[in-house]
């Protein structure tokens, strides 16, 4: 899976920030004050920008008087000190706020920080025309959490299977190439622009699965992440790696990585110690333990927190972070099992350590309770340890939705998981806490009753980046449009995916006609929903070729030991996985979603089968029966896929003929892998059931 076949010499795709993208600031008079490298940054932009479009740029002192400026970006004068953003300080307190005011369309961005005028710069570039024209404004723009983070699976070396990038469906790594850490890191360079401009400030450099040559980032290859952590440190992101917990071993020759041995806990401190010599703002360690053949502190008989709390204590001193990962469970399962629940398994681990983890380790979970299907519930764990810094881990690479060759936005999937309640009142403006509030720690984190104050600072957002070195970024063109949406719903959890569509639109497109943006709305706005009517239904979940989980194959995971499961016969379908007669996983809630899911009268259809085992003409509360609602879906989902193709087709000739041409591609390849989808599905449903479909529709 390397991508190698797209590799292109050809300059990359600007995504958002085509020159076009800077066309109102840089035909204005534009005044830059204070120090700081991300300063520098920002007058640099400027100064560009300006030369491009025939505006003015002049660099002055804070405080300095400033005549006939339409635009000031300037540091505030009491605290014009760049120290706050230098690697001097690596506080996780980093104040990236600002103020925007607008005056008789004279515009100022005023911020304490060099990465506070950083995030400034780039919402105006953001507003373009809209920045200078409304009405008056005094607005202050501050992030909802300081842990904004992407998690890149790329390996060094091209991994027998997983290739250069694991999970990645964007060509090879920016990063690295064959072996080695690239000499010409201008790509990462533009990279870390894109990302800079969607506010993301953390980065994780190679795979959670840490293999042999990997593994030595940490110490003999740190040479390679100080040039790498130069480039992202322009860009006010900082660097975090993927460490192996058998470190100890693998680079340190001790016979052991036992968290409560002495050497080995030395050995750690002195590693860390190394690390931050050589990057003084260094992030800390993403650590996935016990999972999937990784080791971890279990080999030793010790727990998550000993293991984790040990590197916490490691990297404490320089206030670096341990991002934990809570994706542990068996994966040698024995399929004839049915007591053994995946979906219980991180809960199951975790949830009894709540409160044991030091303070400066992050536990890290999916969203779902599997691992990231189009339709899981969202994840237990994150109501269950109140006195844990809990960070939500996404995935914007489309691994199970469509690998990038289908147009599928994610936006509303993240939007609901982020809005999600799990105490009561749980309506749309209830007084419980949103998963968002659990991850930042804000809104109404500290007033849920049942969990009394929840730990502060919370851990954040980390996501898996869906970037590669082909042309577009992204494989699929629209895919920039995920990226652009997490950096940006990291930023504000309450942002409408809609409308950050058209902001993805209006940088990305900048002057294209009005018909561009609908058709891309047509496209993209219900995406998901489409790729999940024509995938597994009523989450149920994978059904997909194991191994590269690209394409249906219903069974392909039925008899195997990774625990994903549909249980489907003759007569129905579906996972009991009720506390009455199921796993006991719906108990892992709290009221009212324990209840709600486990009952069948109340539990939503879209996650039926997730959590019960129902005969084929059970109802839904759609008031279809799961077998016709299985071919009713399926087809309307490929009818879907046929109107998104016709209404970009309409546009196609408006954009730039490259992209438009990839676009053909993936469309072309989206459909014919819908119609295997539906035609696998229906055709397997068919013969298990039995049950015709009401509207006599050709099934195979
Ligand atoms: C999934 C994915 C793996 C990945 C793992 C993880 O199982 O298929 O490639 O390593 O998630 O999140 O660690």
């Amino acid at each position: 899976m390397t991508g190698d076949t797209q590799r292109s010499t050809a300059a990359p795709h600007a995504a958002w920030l085509p020159d076009g993208a800077f066309a109102a600031l840089g035909s204005r008079r534009v005044v830059v004050a204070g120090d700081g490298a991300l300063t520098g940054t920002v007058a640099e932009e400027v100064a560009a920008a300006t030369a491009r479009f025939g505006g003015a740029f002049s660099r002055l002192e804070v405080g300095d008087a400033v005549a006939d400026a339409e635009l000031v970006l300037t540091l505030s004068p009491a605290e014009t000190s760049p120290a706050a953003s230098s690697p001097a300080d690596h506080g996780e307190d980093t104040d990236e706020s600002f103020r925007f005011t607008r005056e008789a369309g004279a515009v100022v961005v005023q911020a304490r920080t060099d990465a506070g005028l950083l995030r400034g710069l780039f919402h105006v570039v953001r507003l373009g025309e809209a920045a200078f024209d409304g009405p008056d404004a005094d607005e202050t723009h501050a992030p909802a959490t300081d842990l904004r983070m992407l998690d890149h699976w790329d390996n060094v070396d091209v991994h027998p299977t997983m290739g250069q990038v694991e999970r990645g469906y964007s060509g090879g790594s920016i990063f690295y190439d064959n072996g080695f850490v690239r000499s010409d890191l201008s790509r990462v360079e533009r990279y870390a622009r894109l990302l800079a401009a969607v506010g993301i400030n953390r980065v994780a450099i190679n795979n959670v699965n840490v293999h042999e040559h990997e593994a030595h980032l940490l110490t003999d290859d740190l040479g390679d992440v100080v040039r790498i952590a130069a480039v992202f440190r322009r860009w006010g992101i900082r660097v975090h790696l993927s460490v192996s917990f058998a470190s100890p071993i693998l680079l340190g020759g001790l016979g052991t990585s036992d968290p409560l041995d002495q050497d080995v806990a030395h050995w750690w401190v002195r590693a860390a110690a190394r690390v931050w010599d050589a990057i003084p703002d260094f992030g800390g360690f993403v650590v996935k333990a016990d999972s999937e053949g990784q080791p971890g502190p279990f080999a030793y008989g010790r727990t998550h927190a000993d293991g984790a709390n040990m590197l916490a204590a490691a990297v404490e001193p320089y206030d670096g972070l341990i991002h934990w990962r809570a994706f542990v469970y068996n994966h040698r399962q024995d399929w004839r099992d049915r007591s053994t629940d995946r979906a219980r398994a991180a809960f199951d681990h975790f949830h009894p350590l709540d409160g044991t983890f030091s303070d400066n380790v992050i536990v890290q979970v999916k969203y779902g309770p599997l691992d990231f299907q189009v339709r899981e519930p969202v994840s237990p764990v994150l109501a269950a340890m109140p006195h844990t810094r809990i960070a939500l881990e996404l995935q914007i690479t489309q691994e199970y939705t469509g690998q990038q060759k289908h147009a599928v936005y994610l936006g509303p999937q993240w939007s609901q998981i982020l809005g999600f309640r799990f105490w009561e009142p749980t309506g749309r403006d209830g007084g419980s806490p949103t998963v968002a509030d659990l991850a930042t720690g804000r809104g109404k984190a500290a007033e849920d009753p049942g969990t009394g104050t929840w730990r502060k600072p919370a851990g954040g957002f980390a996501a898996v980046s869906n970037v590669g070195d082909d042309e577009f970024w992204t494989g699929h063109p629209f895919a920039q449009a995920n990226l652009y949406a997490y950096g940006r719903l990291c930023w504000d959890p309450t942002l409408d995916p809609a409308t950050l569509l058209d902001e993805w639109v209006g940088l990305t497109f900048p002057g294209a006609p009005d018909a561009v943006r609908q058709a891309v709305h047509t496209v993209l706005d219900r995406s998901w929903e489409t790729y999940e009517q024509y995938t597994a239904p009523l989450g149920v979940g994978f059904m997909v070729r194991p191994g590269h989980h690209y394409g249906p194959d219903v069974d392909g995971y039925e008899y195997t030991p990774w625990g994903t499961y549909h249980f489907a016969d003759r007569d129905g379908i579906g996972v009991d996985r009720t506390v009455r007669t199921g796993t006991g996983y719906a108990g892992q809630y709290p009221s009212p979603w324990r209840e709600t899911y486990e009952s069948l009268s109340t539990c939503p259809d879209e996650l039926l089968l997730f959590f019960h085992h129902v005969p084929y003409t059970h109802v839904l509360h759609s008031g279809t029966t799961v077998i016709q609602h299985i071919y009713d879906t399926h087809f309307e989902g490929v009818e879907r896929v046929e109107a998104m193709i016709a209404a970009w087709s309409d546009v196609s000739t408006l954009v730039d003929p490259r992209l438009s041409e990839r676009v053909a591609e993936r469309f072309a390849e989206q459909l014919h892998s819908a119609t295997e989808w539906r035609d696998q599905i229906s055709a397997y449903f068919l013969r298990k059931s039995g049950i015709p479909d009401e509207l006599g529709r050709t099934i195979y």
